[in-house]
């Protein structure tokens, strides 16, 4: 079994002003100091992002974005690029999140563009993958995830030091209350670490962290965090609040 230490993480998406996420930040490293084997960040909307780096500084807590765009600088009104980022101070970036695909059109070759920049500028990217309901009933989820990996990372040169992260989120069970169970969800993930296999080599594979996502909160997170291939979660909802985001954190003694 690989050491891979599970990763706790908020995706704040558009919500909290850039005072709240300070607060918020400042909040919940109170409440998780002391936290070992556990790894937390949080993602801020981008101009949250100097609040929350003060707040964190000094923290144990990464720091991640929701989105970048691809290329360094540019005229491109309205996005951020990963030099950006990297001199805001964050050490992550979610990238390919299903609102981004679904609402705003992100297409596996942009998400690859976005995956490609991360790594230039030393940002972990946690690339997000998953199916939607229709593709579920249609018996498509494993195809659907195959798919999203290999044109997330076509032609990438990915190392150990990259830190890519990998997030499992079943379009139908985010924001929506409904769980995948944790059988449906190792399933997925035993899945895709097989794919990342074909494409990273198994080593690279293995110690690969893939979370879960989707309604994942203090009530569900122990059990599924049992199964051998969920290593952490992108936490949306429940991580709002700092005193649920820090039960998520500190799954193991719940
Ligand atoms: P949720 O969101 O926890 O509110 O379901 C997860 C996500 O979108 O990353």
């Amino acid at each position: 079994m690989e050491n891979r230490t599970p990763l706790i993480a908020g995706n704040w998406k558009m919500y909290k002003t850039p005072t709240e996420a300070g607060e918020a930040a400042r909040k919940l490293a109170g409440l998780v100091a002391g936290v070992t084997g556990v790894e937390a960040m949080v993602a801020p909307a981008f101009v949250a992002i100097p609040a929350v780096a003060r707040a964190l500084s000094g923290t144990e807590i990464a720091l991640g974005a929701q989105n970048l765009h691809w290329e360094d600088q540019g005229a491109f009104t309205g996005e951020c690029s990963a030099a950006m980022l990297k001199d805001a101070g964050c050490d992550y970036v979610i990238i390919g999140h299903s609102e981004r695909r679904h609402l705003f059109g992100e297409t596996d070759e942009a998400v690859n563009k976005k995956v490609r920049a991360a790594l230039a500028h030393g940002l972990k990217p946690v690339l997000c993958v998953g199916e939607t309901e229709g593709e579920r009933d249609a018996g498509h989820t494993m195809d659907v995830l195959d798919v999203q990996v290999a044109r997330g990372l076509d032609g990438l040169s990915i190392t150990a030091e990259s830190g890519l992260v990998v997030a499992y989120e079943p379009v139908w069970a985010i924001g929506t209350g409904r769980t995948a169970t944790p059988d449906q969800a190792q399933e997925a993930h035993a899945h895709i670490r097989e794919k990342l296999g074909q494409v990273l080599g198994k080593p690279l594979a293995n110690s690969t962290r893939i979370l879960y996502g989707g309604s994942v909160k203090p009530g569900n997170i122990a059990e599924l965090m049992t199964e051998p291939d969920l290593d952490g979660a992108l936490v949306g909802g429940a991580s709002l609040d700092p005193a649920s985001f820090a039960d998520l954190v500190r799954f193991r003694a719940a």
